[in-house]
């Protein structure tokens, strides 16, 4: 089927996700909202939340997708059941796909979670790596700093590094092998938390497992896309559409992206 599929979050965060879909599937068309005006979603209540998330959801069904990723940690959290209830496509989250990459790397089952105040008090990661390991010791840690730095597009300096540090802080005498990024914005700030943890620790995200998530659901379902013309992707943003433009063009590598303002009811 060559309709799109729709990518969510609550900015530019993401692009991660998309990214990782478009590496994974070349030929399929990205539609995509950032709701950078809203952002960041991880201090706000799980209600306000919920209704940020269908009103894009909605949209996107408006725009006619095949499936939905909610490419949001915390929108996921809160979000996924109720949407997969009742849109009438596919509806993925990328918190199962973060726990099970994170699975697969951890030799010593010691794993970090660096996510928003919202993830974190949802405990679904944990419920997430404790369902796929019994074994596995999660260590959450919420890092409030970390989404506003990427949206402001300010995240090269050395100023990140030391912001990231100083978020990093309270699990430095922890013992840990790996860190899942339980937050799409983070992999923005992958070098910096790197960094932070040292050589010894995998930093893993949840694109790549949620863009092979997509592939698995797309072709069980015959509904990859077939047209011969390259894809022609199309993004939206609540907010400054400047500063999201120059974030998703350096983040995708790619120039003169279609991009579009779009705004919600209150
Ligand atoms: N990128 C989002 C996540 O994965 C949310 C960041 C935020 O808005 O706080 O949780």
């Amino acid at each position: 089927m060559n309709a799109p599929i729709g990518v969510i979050d609550s900015g530019v965060g993401g692009l991660t996700v998309a990214k990782a879909i478009m590496e994974l599937l070349p030929n399929e068309t990205i539609y995509y909202i950032g709701d950078t005006a809203r952002c960041p979603y991880g201090p706000r209540s799980k209600q306000e939340v919920r209704n940020f998330t269908w009103q894009m959801a909605k949209a996107l069904e408006k725009m006619n997708v095949k499936m939905l990723v909610i490419a949001c940690n915390t929108a996921t959290a809160v979000a996924l059941e109720s949407l997969q209830k009742h849109m009438p496509f596919p509806v993925l989250g990328v918190i199962n796909a973060g726990a099970r990459a994170a699975i697969k790397e951890t030799k010593r089952n010691e794993i970090v979670v660096l996510a928003t105040e919202g993830t974190i008090k949802s405990g679904a990661y944990e419920e997430a790596v404790k369902s796929l390991s019994t074994k596995a010791k999660v260590i959450p840690l919420a890092c409030p700093t970390f989404v506003p730095l990427v949206e402001s597009g300010e995240y090269e300096g050395q100023f990140s590094y030391n912001l990231v540090e100083k978020g990093l802080k309270p699990i430095e005498n922890e013992r840990f092998d790996t860190v899942i990024l339980g937050c799409t914005h983070y992999p923005i700030l992958q070098k910096q938390i790197e960094a932070a943890v040292g050589p010894d620790v995998h930093v893993l995200s949840s694109a790549q497992e949620t863009a092979k998530d997509v592939e698995a659901i797309l072709s069980y379902k015959g509904e990859l896309r077939t047209e011969k013309e390259p894809p022609q992707h199309v993004f939206h943003a609540s907010g400054s559409v400047p500063i999201f433009r120059s974030i998703a063009e350096r983040w995708l590598e790619q120039g003169a992206l279609d991009l579009h303002k779009i705004s919600f009811e209150k």
